[in-house]
């Protein structure tokens, strides 16, 4: 029989031949065919059986870079179950939602999409919530939302081709919420990265730390951690993929411990940093409780870990910190603060501030604002206090009305704001590689960021913008409190 497979399925779109499901059943199909008229009806009338069959999802993140990156392994296990990603809830047949509940508002915004769209629900469409509010609310979310079908939290991912098996089966209530305990972490190597120019690695998952305001421990469980030689070797496919930039993901990095007992986790940086290909390596977030001086010293030494630690105080106040259940005092931030301020090179520092937890006083609040103007941070992410489930904050009398936590807020990002319009003036007349991100169309400029991560918009001679991922010189000309400006040299 004459049979021209590959010239057949040149005519199929790229995105059409999943409909099929194996290449091979398409073979088997045009071979059975025999005349070209009959060929042409049989394929047309699979198309439309496949359409009518085909497995789609529409995948909706929100909360951290954590979550970000489970979404893309979410996404990647998805493919591999023959399913393929859609741009809106219309157009999919299995609507799921990564979901945050570190505030009250994060976790209002799942609730508010479910009930946006639950009237796809009669068209046959399926929902699934996952993330931080699934593992916290649990089977609640079946009462509030009975048309979702699927609740896991993130310890459950490994579990997701069984989970999604379920629903194709029919099944309504499926959950993975009995993962918390777990020793093992998500690794899958069918990750379907977004980012096109930083390939996240999580090294760590979960948090034993139990901040008395955080949901965390509770939604992702016990802190565990991948073993040095994975993460290396998903490091070095990342660089063989063409991606130079690695950031390594924990809820607190700096307690990894390898599970085969190899690596500390300043030699896992120093040695992430010597992937060939690699020329930049982030790593967030970072506790101070165990913040090490290896750290700073493995920056020192290898060129290609960036300038720049986030290192989240909470609060100034070394009394704020006890309630907070921190476990450091405003001193021992400090000493660590001095390590990093010491190294060789200059190290850009970031850090996340709560105002208006439970007690806090003004002179409690007089002492972070005093932390801001002795550290010189070049960013800080500031939040009012939110009493969140679970926690034991939730048992402290929240006496401060949200008037004057809004105050306290407004007040430490003013204060912060000027002292970023100097920090960032400092970078006027310098020479800095920056990479590409993007491009911002209605300034008609590039779009980068700094090794010390400050964002940086440059114009370049260059008709052809240069591609995300790819590294300019550019001498800064301009700087404003939250970016710099400049020109590629
Ligand atoms: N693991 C990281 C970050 C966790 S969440 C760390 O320990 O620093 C990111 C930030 O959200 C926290 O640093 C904290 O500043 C903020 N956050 C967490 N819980 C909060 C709450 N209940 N109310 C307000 N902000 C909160
Ligand atoms: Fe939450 Fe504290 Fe763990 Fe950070 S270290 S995730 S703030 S409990
Ligand atoms: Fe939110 Fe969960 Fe991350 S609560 S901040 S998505 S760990």
């Amino acid at each position: 029989m004459h049979r021209q497979p590959s010239r057949d399925r040149e005519h199929i779109p790229c995105s059409n031949r999943r409909l099929y499901g194996t290449d091979e059943f398409f073979a088997v199909t045009v071979m059975q065919s025999g005349n070209r008229g009959f060929r042409f009806n049989l394929r047309h009338d699979i198309l439309k059986i496949a359409m009518a069959t085909e497995k789609t999802f529409y995948l909706e993140t929100f909360g951290c870079q954590m979550n970000a990156h489970d979404s893309e392994k979410v996404i990647g296990t998805l493919q591999q179950q023959g399913y393929r990603q859609v741009e809106s809830e219309e157009d999919a047949g299995l609507i799921l939602y990564n979901t945050c509940s570190i505030r009250d508002k994060a976790e209002q915004k799942v609730f508010n999409r479910l009930n946006d769209y639950k009237k796809l629900h009669k068209a046959g469409k399926r929902f699934g919530v996952l993330g931080c509010v699934a593992q916290q609310e649990g089977g609640k979310i079946f009462e509030r939302a009975p048309y979702v079908s699927l609740v896991s939290g993130s310890a459950s991912y490994r579990k997701l081709p069984e989970m999604l098996a379920r629903l194709e089966s029919g099944e309504t209530r499926i959950t993975g919420l009995d993962d918390r305990q777990t020793d093992e972490t998500f690794e899958t190597e069918f990750t379907a990265r977004q980012n096109p120019y930083r390939g996240y690695i999580t090294i760590i998952e979960g948090c034993d730390k139990f901040c008395s305001y955080c949901v965390v421990p509770y939604t992702r469980g016990k802190e565990r951690s991948r073993s040095s030689s994975s993460v290396l070797a998903e490091a070095r496919r990342i660089a063989d993929m063409g991606y130079t930039e690695i950031q390594l993901l924990g809820q607190n990095v700096n307690s990894y411990r390898d599970a085969e007992g190899k690596s500390s986790f300043a030699e896992l940086l120093a040695s992430v940093g010597q992937v060939p290909g690699i020329r930049r390596v982030r790593f967030t977030t970072s506790h101070p409780r165990d913040f090490t001086r290896d750290i700073v010293e493995a920056i020192d030494a290898v060129p290609t870990l960036c300038d720049h630690v986030h290192l989240p105080v909470q609060s100034g106040s070394s009394r704020v910190l006890k309630l907070m259940a921190r476990e450091y005092t405003r001193e021992w931030y400090l000493e660590r603060i001095s390590w990093i301020k010491a190294a060789r090179r200059p190290i850009s520092l970031s850090t996340d501030i709560i105002v208006g937890f439970p007690g806090e006083t003004p002179d409690d609040f007089i002492e972070t604002m005093d932390l801001l103007a002795e550290v010189e941070y070049d960013c800080v992410f500031g939040f009012k206090y939110s009493a969140r489930p679970n926690t034991p904050a939730l048992t402290m009398i929240d006496s401060i009305s949200e008037a004057e936590k809004s105050h306290r807020l407004q007040v430490l990002l003013d204060r912060q704001r000027e002292i970023q319009r100097v920090n960032y003036s400092k970078h006027l007349g310098q020479i800095i590689e920056v990479m590409v991100e993007g491009m911002n169309p209605a300034r008609g400029q590039v779009a980068g960021r700094s090794s010390q991560n400050k964002p940086v918009n440059f114009t370049c001679a260059q008709p052809i913008a240069p591609a995300p991922g790819s590294y300019a010189q550019v001498r800064i000309t301009g700087a404003f409190p939250n970016s710099l400006v400049g020109e590629a040299v």
